[in-house]
């Protein structure tokens, strides 16, 4: 019964013959995000199977919020994403890895409370890409969605973020989706691709391969998150 159950779901989530689920959260309990780790003040609530995550410091205190599990190379990430507050950023965060190879969480690494230098440019290696980029004026006047690879400032790929304002997306959620194939990254919204990224002598160092994945945002946003789910490729 149990396992009908699951394989139900299954077929329900994925369209994609031979993956394997690693990982669902449909935050149905705040159980959900007990041993999530922020970096940086945030203020997450869960109710209604929806993860509300909306900045909790000063306007220009920022956070990431890791999920505990550490992915293999070889995933596809999906979630459902739905601004409700507007300006702001969101971004995601995978394959973090400490630059020596071990966890970004190991003793010795330098201290992160959600400012974008302490992850683009210091001792965790990973690749981020963010959407909805709403922060600055220039961000507003024409929407762009980057995959960054780090350690380094290294713009990787690009594309347009077909993500409205706030005011046009009455309850709308969108469904984002990460595929992390050794050297091949896409990024699409709703099935539309937004960039692909292929890291054949990119001169941008190491191939990023597994490690932990996480949700970053920066205030204002308030954004929530349904069916966050990690597919083994
Ligand atoms: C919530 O979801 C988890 C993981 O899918 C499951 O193990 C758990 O039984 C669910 N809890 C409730 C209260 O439905
Ligand atoms: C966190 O959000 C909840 C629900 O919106 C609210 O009741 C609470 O006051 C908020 N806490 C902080 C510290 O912002
Ligand atoms: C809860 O989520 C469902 C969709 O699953 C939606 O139809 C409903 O309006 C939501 N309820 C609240 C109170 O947000
Ligand atoms: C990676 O991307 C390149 C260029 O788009 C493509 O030729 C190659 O087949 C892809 N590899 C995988 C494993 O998808």
């Amino acid at each position: 019964m149990r396992w009908s159950i699951l394989s139900v779901l299954s077929v329900m989530a994925s369209a994609v013959a031979g993956e394997k689920l690693l990982y669902r959260n449909t935050f149905n309990s705040s159980a959900s995000i007990s041993s999530w780790i922020a970096e940086g003040p945030l203020n997450a609530t869960v109710s209604n199977n929806t993860l509300e995550l909306r900045g909790a410091g000063k306007l220009d205190d920022y956070f990431v919020y890791w999920l505990p599990e550490v992915f293999p190379d070889r995933i596809r990430i999906s979630w459902e994403f739905q601004p409700i507050q507007e300006p702001g950023l969101a971004m995601f965060f995978f394959g973090a890895t400490s630059v020596a190879g071990g966890s970004i969480f190991d003793k010795g690494l330098k201290p992160r409370n959600g400012a974008y230098p302490q992850y683009h440019s210091s001792d965790i290696r990973l690749l981020h890409a963010s959407y909805f980029r709403r922060r600055w004026p220039e961000e507003r006047v024409f929407h762009l969605a980057n995959l960054r690879k780090s350690p380094g400032f290294n713009l990787v790929a690009q594309g347009a973020d077909p993500l409205p304002a706030v005011e046009d997306v009455k309850g709308a959620y969108y469904k984002v989706e990460v595929i992390k194939d050794k050297r091949n990254v896409s990024f699409k919204v709703n099935g539309l691709l937004l960039f692909s990224f292929d890291d054949t002598n990119t001169n941008t160092g190491p191939v990023v391969r597994d490690g932990r994945i996480a949700f970053r945002q920066m205030q204002p946003l308030i954004a929530r998150y349904r069916n966050v789910e990690v597919w083994k490729l």
